[in-house]
């Protein structure tokens, strides 16, 4: 490792992994000399020189950002012991969710960190529910409503969510709901990917400060968002996905992470009713995960 480093590359170095930081690109493991084959999703790579100047720069208690989830294993090529202690964000120091959640808002701020902040949005729609929910269901982005509201999921997909969530057996104040964008893209648009990619963390967090048994994806944004796959939705539902958001140790062992499934958008049912049969299977999948036997009406 060197001792001494030319500052500029120093400096430069810092800002990189910042950047990558900030797309929530959190692990940097050692490029093998020969090949690229093994990079990974939420990683990048670094030649044996950076890898050096990394360790030399990453001190313990210097702030990282939260990396994307991988929704399969995590990176294999990827250390956490490589560059030394790496800091944890404010609120993994608390174990108490509701002040986690709290420490995370006030990260997020007024924020301005994405174009959406001034394209009309009226309010930040960071999310609702019980902060120790075993069961998370994640939107897209707020819409007028929930703009109006600042609460995630309260216009006519709201009601169908609020429905889906009733034909479980739960309440909505049983479960946790947020977005992956939480401001309202114009025009109800879908979010840009760079808007996604500078919101996730945010969520990432969310996720992680609320250690849920289960996320619900809610359609293909968030799906694709959550997963870091771009796959169909009709191709990623059906089945769970292990998903540990990004910025959870492994060896964490408050918590094993979350099973991950992907359904329908209410949304999209609201246009297309025929794909109900297929969305209450994939909540009858989590109910049965998460042990929920289902009222009888809604079970008929
Ligand atoms: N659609 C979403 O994806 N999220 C909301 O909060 C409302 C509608």
């Amino acid at each position: 490792m060197p001792r001494t480093l030319d500052p500029e590359l120093r400096r430069a170095l810092a800002a990189r992994i910042r950047y990558y930081n900030e797309m929530g690109i959190y692990d940097f493991y050692r490029r093998p000399s020969s090949e690229h084959a093994g990079e990974v999703a939420g990683s990048i790579a670094v030649d044996e020189q950076e890898a050096n100047i990394l360790e030399h720069i990453l001190q313990p208690g210097e702030e990282m950002s939260p990396r994307k989830a991988t929704a399969v294993a995590r990176p294999i090529a990827v250390d956490e012991n490589m560059f030394g202690a790496i800091a944890l964000k404010p609120e993994q120091s608390v174990s108490d969710p509701v002040k986690a959640l709290k420490i995370i808002r006030e990260d997020l701020g007024d924020c301005t960190r994405c174009v959406l902040h001034k394209q009309g949005r009226k309010q930040i729609v960071f999310g609702v529910g019980n902060p120790k929910a075993e069961l998370m269901f994640v939107g897209e982005g707020p819409g007028a409503d929930e703009d109006a509201q600042g609460e995630p999921f309260v216009g006519r997909a709201g009601q169908l969510l609020n429905n889906m969530i009733k034909a479980m057996g739960l309440q909505r104040e049983d479960v946790y709901i947020a977005n992956v964008v939480k401001c309202r893209p114009p025009g109800n648009r879908t979010p840009e990917p760079d808007e996604c990619d500078t919101c996730s963390p945010f969520l990432m967090r969310q996720i992680a400060a609320i250690k849920p048994k289960v996320v619900v994806a809610l359609g293909a944004t968030a799906a694709k968002n959550l997963l870091a796959m771009n796959s169909s939705l009709g191709e990623l539902r059906g089945r769970f996905y292990d998903f540990k958001p990004a910025g959870v140790r492994s060896s964490d062992s408050s918590w094993p992470g979350a099973r991950l499934a992907v359904t329908y958008h209410p949304a999209y049912l609201l246009r297309d009713p025929r794909q109900k049969g297929e969305t209450w299977k994939d909540l009858q999948m989590v109910m049965k995960y998460l042990g929920i036997e289902p009222p009888k009406k809604a079970a008929e």
